[in-house]
């Protein structure tokens, strides 16, 4: 489904991926880890437009949209749920799910139902239709990241890209993040995640792989990874 090849990106003259390859293949979860500063977020950024590519290739289901403008990469069906967990502060929870099905609304994807897909992301996340007409600044940090997740989902995404979902929340809201992406990955969602949580990435993760110094060092299928030596001494706290 996303097929990355050679891609090197990275902010003025800093190159931060120094010519990644990895694909996502349609219906698997794909997790990229790696500690701080590995080039995850610049990685994410680059497949949906907001950096520019300085070289490579992003193949979704075949076509180049490497340097294409951010909005186009929108519609053609990849959904970023950033880090840091950005919504529309001053708008109600519902004209933040709306926007996230903007391309359906104005025809530049598949118009569906949109409003059983808001019922959908709202029985995914019950706090969410509690707060419907509340504003999304108000919301706590685990709502918004729910609210984030949700309005990705409304696009109806052929790749949907999550960024750290579960940064900032407390244990309980974790696990219900990662719980949901259980959820959406029972639903055949095409996903790449990354994640802090390293282990649990692996252990709801098909295929993962390892990013180091804007490189990828590893890969392999997750189980494997999670078995893997030096993985389990960098990035899975030294084996306990
Ligand atoms: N907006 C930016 N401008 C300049 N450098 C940046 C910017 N964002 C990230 N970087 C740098 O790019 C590198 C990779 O960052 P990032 O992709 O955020 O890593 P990760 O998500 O793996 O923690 C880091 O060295 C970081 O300092
Ligand atoms: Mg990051």
């Amino acid at each position: 489904m996303l097929t990355v090849t050679d891609l090197h990106a990275g902010y003025g003259k800093v190159e931060v991926l120094k010519g990644i390859s990895f694909s996502v293949p349609k219906g698997q979860l794909v997790t990229l880890i790696g500690s701080n500063g590995a080039g995850k977020t610049t990685t994410m950024r680059a497949i949906s437009g907001i950096v520019k590519p300085t070289g490579g290739r992003i193949e979704l289901a075949g076509e180049n949209i490497a340097g294409i403008d951010c909005h186009h990469i929108a519609r053609r069906g990849i959904a970023h749920s950033p880090e840091g967990r950005r919504v529309f502060a001053s708008l109600s929870v519902t004209d933040n799910l709306r926007l996230g099905a903007f391309p359906r609304l104005t025809g530049h994807r598949a118009k569906g139902d949109v409003s059983a897909d808001m019922e959908r992301v709202f029985e995914m996340f019950p706090r969410l239709r509690e707060r419907a007409f509340q504003y999304a600044g108000t919301l706590s940090g685990g709502e918004q990241q729910m609210l984030a997740m949700g309005r990705a989902l409304m696009l109806e995404p052929e790749v949907l890209l999550l960024d750290e979902p579960s940064m900032g929340l407390a244990p309980r809201l974790v696990a219900e993040v990662f719980a949901t992406i259980g959820n959406l990955k029972a639903a055949s969602i095409t996903m790449l995640l990354v994640e802090q949580f390293a282990a649990a990435a692996l252990e709801v993760a098909d295929y993962a792989y390892v990013m180091e110094n804007g490189s990828i060092r590893h890969e392999g299928p997750a189980q494997q990874l999670k078995n893997n030596a030096a993985v389990r001494a960098a990035y899975l706290g030294g084996g306990h």
